[in-house]
């Protein structure tokens, strides 16, 4: 039997309705998407997609206005099901309250009791290098603590699942690099990763899977690997052969000759033919940023 997933959405659909004007914006349309046990995720898509849309109905913040779904295998919305994800929204907004003290009223809402929920409070504060600002008041932390102690907030209950909304948009280098290792630490847990970012860089760094999510839809699913790497078309590297047989780029005594899957085959036997030696054949790399972009403008 295969594993339940983390995250299922069936055919979600959302729309927005404003009663004062008779206007509804659609921000998912029959949304399915699979997340399984274990994996690091990236959700990414344009501003205005519908990834916060999809997040909040997951978390149960929001009904869909049709279709549905399970997180960690109970309905979207069950509140004991709720207690094992951990959540960051991607507009940190915290209470005017001690930072430390915060923490810990996070990790009693997720039912957890000293010495534990102390021992916790302590750890995440230092993952999150908040120690010395442990004392000091969460309404007046700049931008990037906040998103640090959202962080700390939606890990202490050593979540199963944890839903990252834009995780690292406020933070310095620093701070992603140790974002990253937490993500990467989460799963050698064994523990599911749903991130949301527009960071392609570090999605690329750490995912197994992603979706690029255009207009409400699922645009695009799969490992990086296989979203990235055409199969259509190929660069040929070879040496010992005359450039102006091929049609190819020269380079250190190397010639690099594009060709359409079809023609790989041929190309290489002229290569032989020729009396030239092939010394790598490799599938075409689209960056992510092309294929984003791409979607983008296609759908
Ligand atoms: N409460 C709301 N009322 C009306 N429309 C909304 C509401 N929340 C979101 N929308 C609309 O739904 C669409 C999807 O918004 P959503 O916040 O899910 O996008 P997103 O993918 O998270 O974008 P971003 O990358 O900018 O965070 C947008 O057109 C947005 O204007
Ligand atoms: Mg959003």
């Amino acid at each position: 039997m295969p594993p339940t997933p983390a995250l299922e959405f069936d055919s979600v659909t959302k729309e927005y309705r404003t009663f004062f004007r008779n206007e509804s914006v659609r921000a998912l349309e029959n949304f399915s998407l699979r997340v399984e046990p274990g994996e690091i995720f990236g959700f990414l898509g344009p501003n205005g997609a519908g990834k916060t849309t999809a997040i909040h109905i997951a978390i149960g913040l929001m009904f869909p206005s049709s279709g549905g779904g399970r997180m960690l295998g109970s309905p979207f919305g069950n509140a004991a099901a709720r207690r094992k994800v951990g959540f960051l929204s991607e507009n940190v907004a915290l209470y005017h309250r001690r930072a430390g003290k915060l923490l810990r009223f996070y990790g009693e809402l997720n039912g957890m009791r000293d010495p534990e929920l102390r021992r916790r409070t302590q750890e995440m504060l230092r993952q999150v290098q908040l120690e010395d600002a442990a004392a000091r008041n969460a309404g007046k932390f700049s931008r990037g603590m906040l998103q640090r102690l959202g962080i700390a907030q939606a890990l202490i209950n050593d979540p199963d699942l944890v839903i990252l909304d834009e995780p690292t948009s406020a933070l310095d280098p620093i701070g992603r690099v140790q974002v990253r290792e937490m993500m990467l630490r989460a799963r050698r847990a064994g523990k599911t990763v749903f991130l949301s970012s527009h960071l392609l860089s570090e999605v690329e760094q750490i995912c197994d899977r992603i979706a690029i999510v255009i207009r409400g839809r699922v645009a695009r699913v799969g490992t990086i690997k296989e979203l990235l790497e055409s199969q259509d078309r190929f660069v040929i590297t070879a040496r010992g052969i005359d450039a102006l047989m091929f049609e190819g780029a020269q380079q250190n005594g190397y010639i690099r000759i594009t060709v359409p899957a079809l023609k790989q085959r041929a190309t290489i036997e002229k290569i032989w033919l020729a009396g030239g030696e092939v010394m790598a054949v490799n599938p075409i790399r689209q960056t992510l940023e092309d294929l984003f972009v791409e979607l983008a403008h296609k759908n």
